[in-house]
């Protein structure tokens, strides 16, 4: 049998857009320094993740002149910081939906269906993982385990919430939901912590 030859993959790596000229606010150049502190002087790079989370909740994403601001603050070199921000998915280098839903594909949520949920969400919300729905409202982003594999398989919803065992099935409710009441649509257990409701994962509807 005759195999045809390799082919080699070009990175599909693109420079972040440029961006209006970047500074923290005078709030977050506080906390940076204070924050800073906690590292000796010639290791301020290992304040790198907090400074870019900073600048991304500064301006909702990072631009080359966001990321040349965190370059300078922790003394290294712009290279280095997108070095970063494009190993991490949960730092944005283009304006993300007011909901990213964040699916987890590791081995626990994959084995239970995570790819058939990715799939419909895809379908019913238009957009392949890595894109935003033209209303702004939700963004589809694949990423690594998060930390809740008994409850695979998990969606986390930005940086704070998640939702458990979510079907294939489910996922049209799921999205109507949310987009009707926000968090009150999830399911994680963190929800019913802070409800008093003790620990516990409510499972699939
Ligand atoms: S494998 Fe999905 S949360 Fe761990």
């Amino acid at each position: 049998m005759e195999y045809a030859p390799a082919k080699f993959h070009k990175s599909a790596r693109t420079l972040p857009e440029p961006g209006e000229a970047f500074a923290f606010t005078p709030e977050n150049q506080a906390k940076f320094d204070a924050y800073v502190t906690r590292y000796p002087p010639d290791q301020r790079k290992s304040a790198i993740l907090y400074a870019l989370y900073l600048a991304q909740g500064q301006q909702g994403y990072l631009t080359r002149a966001a990321m040349q601001h965190v370059a300078q603050q922790i003394r290294c070199t712009p290279a280095e910081v997108e070095d970063v921000v494009s190993y991490y998915t949960m730092f944005f280098t283009k304006p993300v939906g007011k909901y990213v839903l964040n699916v987890c594909r590791t081995l626990s949520c994959a084995l239970l269906g995570a790819e058939r949920v990715t799939e419909e969400l895809s379908a019913v919300l238009g957009i392949k993982p890595g894109e935003t729905d033209p209303t702004g409202t939700f963004t589809l982003v694949e990423v690594e385990c998060l930390g809740a594999c008994d409850r695979a398989p998990v969606v986390m919803i930005n940086d704070t919430d998640w939702h458990e065992r979510l079907a294939p099935e489910h996922v049209r409710r799921f999205v109507e939901d949310l987009r009707a009441r926000g968090k009150a649509a999830l399911s994680g257990c963190h929800l019913h912590k802070e409800q008093g409701a003790g620990g516990g994962g409510q499972g699939a509807r």
